[in-house]
């Protein structure tokens, strides 16, 4: 067992980590067991579970925080429930409602709190809510019973603890979703077909890879763990693709750049246009935003061949508007600046 004492809230990354408590419930004969706290970090499954052989389960990821005036909040977490349903609906699982999705996040924190960094230090809890199909069967078909599980992490972000770019690389061997297929669905599956390229792009100093479209390699998708924007002028662009997950951090970012007094387009990005960016970033729940330095197109992921590269920022460093975005975000989500929009939820006195 880790003990928060031993956590250096200046140097998390964003890791796997055993806290104190998960948050569980089983879905069976048409209901929710009461909601349970263990501390054993195990689970038990039979063999035959969905989830082994078909990949049923899906998850969500947002953050709670120790803010300025002492208050925890848990940022947006009804825009988690709702992606979690949509997902939930796809996969033909049964999925708990937003009261519950909302009420077992709360629970975790509040069992974990020890693992919630002191304000100043840019650290905070990471939620993992998990949906997983527990049912034992051969039959390709739905089945409504699954555990809804949610556990944390103490989290700094993604790539560190600083803003800082990275490299990312457009794979011309991988996809990342089918037309028409689960892209936009928070599923596992679609992270187990992003390992491998990862490997590689990892091995070659990128921090992440960015995705085309896989009917036709004309448009813009997304990061394997973020969606992408581009910034052009006083415009906030971002792709329109039935293939991308609707990230929540994208939603928010829209918003705070119309605040801004910034135009927002979201709609197909040809490759092309990558190069009429004046920045260009990834955002996620992890990351708030990773701003990119360069994005480089490789014919062959393993090969060394870079056929075309697209520069933004020096490494390491951040354009002014990825900068001002990214601290009015975080400005909120540690109770730094006012959230005019409602978007910190508190349920503790
Ligand atoms: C593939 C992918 N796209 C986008 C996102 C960003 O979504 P959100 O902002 O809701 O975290 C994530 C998760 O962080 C992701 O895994």
């Amino acid at each position: 067992m880790h003990m928060s004492a031993s956590i250096n809230w200046d140097t998390l990354g964003f890791d796997a980590y055993r806290t104190r408590t998960v948050i569980l419930s089983h879905f069976k004969d048409g209901q929710w067991s009461p909601i349970e706290k263990t501390e054993t970090f195990s689970f038990t499954f039979d063999p035959f579970a969905q989830v082994f052989h078909y990949a049923i389960s899906c998850f969500e990821g947002l953050k709670a925080f120790r803010q300025k005036d002492g208050r925890i909040a848990l940022f947006r977490p009804d825009q988690n429930a709702a992606r979690m349903a949509r997902t939930a609906d796809y996969l033909g699982m049964p999925c708990p409602s937003k009261e519950m999705f909302i009420k077992m996040c709360e629970l975790c924190v509040e069992n974990n709190l020890e693992f919630l960094a002191p304000y100043g230090h840019k650290a905070s809890l990471y939620i993992r809510p998990l949906l997983v199909g527990m049912h034992p069967q051969m039959q390709l078909v739905p089945y409504p019973e699954a555990i809804f599980a949610v556990m944390c992490a103490p989290a700094g972000s993604y790539y560190g603890a600083h803003l800082r770019s990275c490299a990312a690389v457009i794979p011309g061997d991988f996809d990342r979703a089918a037309p028409k297929g689960s892209g936009s669905y928070k599923i596992g599956a679609n992270y187990a077909a992003t390992f491998r390229p990862y490997k590689y792009a990892h091995e070659q100093g990128y921090a992440e890879l960015l995705y085309l479209n896989s009917s036709t390699r004309e448009f813009v998708d997304e990061f394997g763990s973020s969606n992408f924007f581009g910034i052009k002028g006083n415009k906030y662009v971002t792709p329109l693709s039935d293939s991308v997950l609707p990230s929540i951090t994208n939603l928010t970012l829209q918003q705070v750049a119309r605040d801004f007094g910034m135009e927002v387009e979201k709609r197909p990005v040809p490759l092309e246009e990558l190069a009429e960016f004046e920045e260009a970033g990834g955002c996620g729940t992890a990351v708030v935003i990773t701003p990119m330095s360069h994005i480089d197109i490789k014919p062959v992921l393993a090969e060394p061949l870079v056929s075309r590269s697209f520069r933004y920022e020096p490494d390491g460093q951040v354009g002014p508007v990825c900068t001002k975005l990214y601290n009015r975000i975080v400005g909120i989500q540690f109770g730094e600046l006012e959230d005019t929009h409602g978007w910190c939820h508190y349920w503790l006195d």
